[in-house]
């Protein structure tokens, strides 16, 4: 059984309230549910955090044991050298998502410090990215 984790920060604790024209009206446990009943072939875990410490901390517990990381680091995504760096130094693979298409928002949403060491990257499908993120893993 392959062993995933998403991985969630800052904010996004907030779907479903949040920005709904942008993100959604869906929460992320919600969602979460949905997609654990379609994939039960997979050890699908989740966790999230508004602090970007724990982030780190998180991938490196799971960076030398997991399949894969699904990785929305939100807005730290465009601001944390360190959280690049976690990436860059473990060993699974991880999938950078966003929910939206952030070259079509502001100017800052535009550098990513996850994309260059990343297995690859999805964005604007919604919710979808992240599905689409954990089928990359099972293919
Ligand atoms: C986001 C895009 C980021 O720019 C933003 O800060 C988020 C969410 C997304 O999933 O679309 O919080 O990562």
């Amino acid at each position: 059984m392959k062993k995933l984790i998403i991985i969630n920060g800052p904010n996004l604790n907030l779907l479903g309230k949040r920005e709904p024209n942008i993100y959604g009206s869906l929460s992320f446990t919600e969602f979460l549910d949905k997609i654990k009943d379609k994939y039960e072939n997979v050890q699908l875990d989740y966790f999230q955090s508004n602090i970007e410490g724990e982030l780190i901390d998180k991938l490196h517990e799971v960076g030398f044991t997991n399949d894969g990381i699904i990785l929305n680091a939100a807005a730290y995504t465009h601001t944390s050298v360190g959280i690049g760096d976690a990436v860059k130094a473990i060993e699974t693979p991880v999938v950078e998502v966003h929910i939206s298409n952030t070259f079509n928002r502001e100017e800052f949403r535009h550098q990513s410090f996850i994309s260059p060491n990343a297995k690859g990257v999805i964005l604007g499908f919604g919710l979808q990215s992240y599905e689409l993120a954990i089928q990359s893993f099972l293919n």
